[in-house]
């Protein structure tokens, strides 16, 4: 079994030690991390769904349906799988796609599931093939068959699991083959939070953080955060540390203006790769339509990271548009480039 699998009871905010904590895990972000679903801001149908479903569940006394939760990264997926442990009282184990190498890293895991408990699987699109059909029977009928040996010597035995709970997270559901996503009764996708529930998020980390920060700045904060909370947390500590170093400890709308210019971060949250992406788009490639593959080749970055982290904000502000022949910018991305990208140093 691979060693990056952390098991939490619920209630239980102690994280075992270890060298392998993702970001997910890091024992800073999880102060911050809400863990109950009444400090879980926005995402309200998602939020109602679940806790229909969780108290649904608690009058049957039985466990709820498993749950697929989809959106880009930062967007509090991780959270919610948390949250719906401790709001069901069970345990939860955290692993991850590309952490199950084999069939049998899987089925080490299922079977030490308790009834009830929580089996998380982030980014669950990189699954590999032979792990997910394990996953099938699992899921629907509580059982594996698991073959020990191969040719003449093989063996099957089928291993009776206890009814648990799997929470899937992905950033990309079209990868996900439909038998999987077929087998999670609940299905929702997380959108990019407004201003006003950032501004709260962020008001509620500065109290936890034991930060001043004036009511202008926090909505200046919040605008500029590509609608994400694990980035205006982010850049929450950012402009802490500006403010403690360059000003009176006090966070103001101006402290976050400069702040966030050191950052790199622009008027409409954008980043340095924004713009590269931006401007490979327009100047490069004339505007689009053009291919992921070849923007990613242009700009040497993984593919991935773009239609992960960068591509979901420039379409929701509409800097982009996806066509049948590939990405386009838009004439507000011509504006924008012009005004905002090429003046960064
Ligand atoms: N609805 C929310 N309310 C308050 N804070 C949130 C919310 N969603 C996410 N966060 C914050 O953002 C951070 C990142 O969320 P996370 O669940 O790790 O995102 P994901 O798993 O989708 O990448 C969390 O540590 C938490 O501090
Ligand atoms: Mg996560």
């Amino acid at each position: 079994m691979s060693d990056d699998i952390l098991t939490y009871s619920s209630g239980d905010n102690e994280i075992l030690s270890g060298s392998c904590l993702s970001v997910d895990t890091e024992p800073e972000i999880l102060s911050l991390r809400p863990e109950s679903m009444s400090d879980y801001i926005g995402q309200k149908e998602v939020v109602e769904t679940l806790k229909i479903a969780i108290q649904a569940a608690k009058q049957r006394g039985e466990p709820i349906d498993h749950v697929l939760l989809h959106g880009p990264p930062g967007l509090g997926k991780t959270t919610l799988a948390h949250i719906i442990a401790n709001e069901t009282g069970a345990n939860l184990t955290v692993t991850s796609g590309p952490a199950l190498e084999k069939g049998g890293d899987l089925v080490g895991i299922l079977t030490h599931l308790e009834e009830g408990d929580i089996l998380f699987i982030d980014e669950i699109h990189r699954i590999p093939k032979v792990v997910e059909e394990f996953m099938y029977p699992a899921m629907e009928d509580f059982a594996i068959d698991f073959v020990f040996d191969k040719g003449v010597n093989a063996r099957s035995h089928k291993y009776r699991l206890k009814h648990f709970v799997l929470v899937g997270a992905t950033t990309r559901v079209g990868l996900l083959s439909s038998p999987l996503r077929d087998r999670f009764g609940i299905f929702r996708t997380l959108d990019f939070y407004t201003e006003s529930d950032l501004m709260i998020i962020v008001s509620r980390s500065a109290d936890l953080l034991k930060i001043k920060i004036e009511e202008d700045a926090a909505y200046e904060l919040s605008r500029r955060s590509r609608g994400t909370p694990r980035i205006v947390n982010r850049l929450l500590k950012r402009v802490r540390d500006y403010a403690q170093v360059r000003g009176d400890g006090i966070i103001t709308k101006k402290t976050v203006q400069e702040a966030l210019a050191l950052e790199g971060v622009d008027e409409k949250g954008l980043t340095n790769l924004d713009c590269r992406y931006l401007k490979t788009v327009i100047e490069f490639y004339n505007g689009g339509p053009v291919g992921v593959e070849a923007i990613a080749a242009t700009l040497q970055e993984e593919s991935d990271t773009l239609v992960d982290v960068v591509e979901p904000f420039l379409l929701k502000i509409g800097l982009i548009m996806r066509t049948s022949s590939g990405r386009k910018a838009s004439e507000e991305a011509y504006k924008h480039l012009y005004k905002n990208c090429d003046r960064r140093p």
